[in-house]
Formats: C-alpha cells, structure tokens, sequence
C-alpha cells in the first residue's frame, strides 16, 4: 500500500521511518516532510500545504493512497478528516469535532468534567474582570490557559498574583488572537507529568507505552516551555498497575463521552497527565494527535506494523488486533535545536555528521531540517531528534549522547539531561 503523512516534524520522520518497516507498506509521500523524509529510502516529499485539503485530497485518490496519516494538531482541528473522509479515503486521526479535545480547553474540560475524569479543578471566562477577580479568591499559584490552539504557547503557570493578571490581559488583549476570547482558569497541580498516548478506534482504546517528555528548554527543568526538548519511553512513572487505572478512569471514559456525543474518534487520544505526590493521575490536557518527540520515543520500541494498527482504528476492529509487542528496554530522544530556540534562532545553516551518528547506531529523526541545493541544512527551531533504543535506560541514553557527539551545526543546542529523572 501506498501512505500519505501529513506534517513536516520529527513526529512525522518517525511517523513514515515506522509505516515503511511494514511488509505492506510500499511507498511513504510526506506533505510537506522534511529533509529526513526526503533521504528516507521509498518515501517522498510532496510539495503542498498541510492547509491545502483539495490538493492532498487529489493527490491521494489520483495515487491510489490507502491511509491517510495526520500529524499535526491544526489540519485536524480545521476538519482535514471530515474533508478526506468525504473522498472515501482513509484517514487516521479524528475529525473536526473530536479534535475540539485539544482545540478547545473548556470543551475538554467540560467533557472530562462530564465523564468524571480526574482533572484540575477550573472555571471558564470571557470576561477579564471576572477572571481577576476569581483569581483573587482563588489565590495563587494557579494556571491560566488560552482556550484554543496557541501553539504551546497560551498556558501560564502563575506564582504570583501579578502573573496570574497579566497573563489573563495577555490573553484577552489579542496576543493569542480568538483562541484568547475565552480561558481556563484552573488548579495548580504538582507531581511528576507523564504522556500516556493511546490509539483509538471510537470504541476500543489501547495505551502505547508510557513516555516523559521534557518541556523547557534548560536542564534542571528552567526557562521557557519548549514543543518538547526530549522524550523517553517506557516511563516508570507509569508502571502497568498505573496505566490500568489510566485506562480505567481517564481513556475508557474519555472515549465513552466522545460517543456520548455522537462523536467518533479514531486515531490518537494523547493523555498529557500530572501523577499526584499520593500517586494519582490527574489529565493536564488532551491531544487529538501523536506527541513530538514522545512518538520519535515511542515508535522505535514497538514491533507490531503500526500500519495495522491505523487500520484497525479505521475499520473499527482494534478489539480484534493481537496485543501490541514491544521490543524490552528504552528509547531516548534528545533533540538539537537552534540557538535561540524557543525565541528567535536562523535557519539555513549547514548541518554535519549525521551518517556518523547513525553508524553508532542512532536514528536521527529531522524536525526542522530541509534540502537546499543539495545540501542539508536547518529550517526550523527543533532541528533533529536523536534517539537511540537500548537494553536500558543508561544505555538508550548514552548511545543517544554519543550520537549528538558526531552532529554539528552553527549554534546548536541541547539539554544534557535527558533521562535524568530515571537514572
Ligand atoms: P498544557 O499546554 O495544558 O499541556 O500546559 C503546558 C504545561 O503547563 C504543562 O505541561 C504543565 O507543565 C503546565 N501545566 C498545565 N496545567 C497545569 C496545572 N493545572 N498545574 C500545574 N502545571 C500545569
Ligand atoms: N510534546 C508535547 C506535545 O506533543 O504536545
């Protein structure tokens, strides 16, 4: 079969590397891809915006596509699935009204308050006086979310009361344009935070391995939160008695109200969780997608052809699929970013030493990565995501630094501390 993956990340790369180890699976496009995807061997880049519905929708059913697999969040809040469904193609990942779970926080919220998921406590505003003054009584510290996409930008964790105002203005002053007309004003909650990502076929939900993500961009846990500065799975923050609980209490049910709502979900429901000092799972947020770089963590590790569990999701027959295997011991993923990441950083600069990396063994996933003239060079803030998969964690972990040894680009960037928490 031939496969179309939608996005340009490191997600992505991971996303077409894992679809064309299966025996089915002929040919990966990627729109738009990157340079990673384009020196995958039977995989192209096909030049159209992820916005662009009509043209991939052409482009499929002209090529004989036979899954449709999106990466990112924005294409299936604006309805890519409704859109190719429509073709009679198959898609994997939820249409416009199940990705309202991500695309709207106070819809989430309603829903898990609905279905009884362990949550932060919250109230929903559209008013900016009434959202201070709530803040005010409330006390702090205490979160204040945009209501839609922001682009990982629209969460403010505020110690202070002066942070907690000016976080509210920012949003209601524009800055996150109408995904900050309405907020979420919730409890802060502590612990240690775990991605559980689970596939879905509307009725069926089954966990993949647990992973840990790290979010700001300095070791130690400091600085401004980041897409992601590295991930590793399986997390033993989440060991089987967890994950049941999780199934239990937060996938099953989430799943449950999605049909409630005459809602059919298939494809990735990704639990971003906080794990309570007295060991509860409580849902941060939910994602209607893969997580990047959770998913260059996770798909290493599993042996099952993802492409049959996309189908299963599709056809609705995840029931019937065996249990999914996973190679034993650990991925480690420690992304390369540009200097300047998440601020301001240049594009275009030339990057070496990959082939070196990937002799010791790593897989390099390219995030922002392109070809230009021929030559490979930096097109975005997360550049690689080098991950490698190990006995163990010190294992994974080191061969991953090892790696980034061998890799050079102007101004690069890295934490050095991925995987500190479990070793
Ligand atoms: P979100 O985009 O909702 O995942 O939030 C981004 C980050 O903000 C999370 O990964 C957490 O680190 C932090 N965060 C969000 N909600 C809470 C909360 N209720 N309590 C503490 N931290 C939070
Ligand atoms: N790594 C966090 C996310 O994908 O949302």
């Amino acid at each position: 079969m031939r496969v179309l993956v939608v996005g340009s990340g490191g997600r992505e790369h991971a996303l077409a590397w894992k679809l064309l180890q299966s025996a089915r699976v002929q040919e990966v496009f990627c729109i738009p891809g990157n340079g990673g995807t384009a020196k995958l061997a039977r995989c192209r880049n096909l030049a159209l915006a992820i916005s662009d519905f009509e043209g991939i929708g052409r482009f499929a059913l002209v090529n004989n596509i036979a899954l449709t697999v999106i990466g990112p969040e924005a294409p299936l809040a604006d309805g890519i699935t409704d859109y190719l469904q429509q073709q009679n193609l198959m898609v994997f990942g939820p249409t416009q009204a199940g990705a309202q779970i991500e695309s709207s926080k106070a819809w989430a919220k309603a829903l898990m308050q609905d279905a009884n998921i362990p949550t932060a406590k919250a109230e929903v505003f559209t008013d900016a006086a009434e959202a201070i003054a709530y803040v005010k009584v409330q006390g702090v510290p205490i979160v204040i979310k945009a209501d839609g996409l922001a682009a990982g930008k629209g969460v403010a964790v505020a110690m202070t009361l002066e942070e907690a105002i000016d976080a509210i203005d920012t949003c209601f002053g524009g800055q996150f344009g109408t995904a900050g007309q309405r907020l979420v004003i919730e409890e802060y909650l502590t612990g240690q935070e775990a991605s559980v990502l689970a596939v879905t076929d509307g009725l069926t939900i089954r966990p993949l391995l647990p992973a840990q993500d790290y979010k700001q961009i300095g070791d130690g846990d400091t600085g401004a939160n980041t897409g992601g500065m590295g991930a590793y799975a399986p997390t033993p923050i989440v060991p089987p008695a967890l994950m049941e609980r999780i199934q239990q209490d937060i996938l099953e049910p989430a799943i449950a109200t999605l049909r409630q709502r005459e809602i059919d979900y298939r494809g990735v429901l990704y639990a971003g969780l906080m794990i309570t000092p007295s060991g509860d799972p409580k849902v941060i947020e939910f994602n209607c997608r893969f997580g990047d770089p959770e998913t260059q963590a996770i798909l290493p590790l599993l042996e099952t052809p993802l492409d049959m569990v996309m189908m299963a999701c599709i056809q609705q027959r995840l029931d019937q699929l065996p249990p999914l295997i996973w190679k034993s011991g650990a991925a480690a993923c420690v992304v390369m970013a540009a200097g300047g990441y998440p601020g301001t950083y240049k594009k275009g600069l030339p990057l070496r030493g990959i082939e070196q990396a990937e002799s010791r063994g790593a897989l390099v996933f390219h995030a922002g990565t392109k070809i230009k003239q021929q030559q490979l060079v930096t097109d975005g803030g997360r550049v690689l995501g080098v991950t490698a998969v190990g006995e163990s964690f010190k294992e994974a972990i080191a061969q991953a630094y090892s790696a980034i040894g061998c890799i050079q680009f102007e101004g690069m960037y890295y934490r050095r501390d991925i995987g500190h928490r479990i070793l």
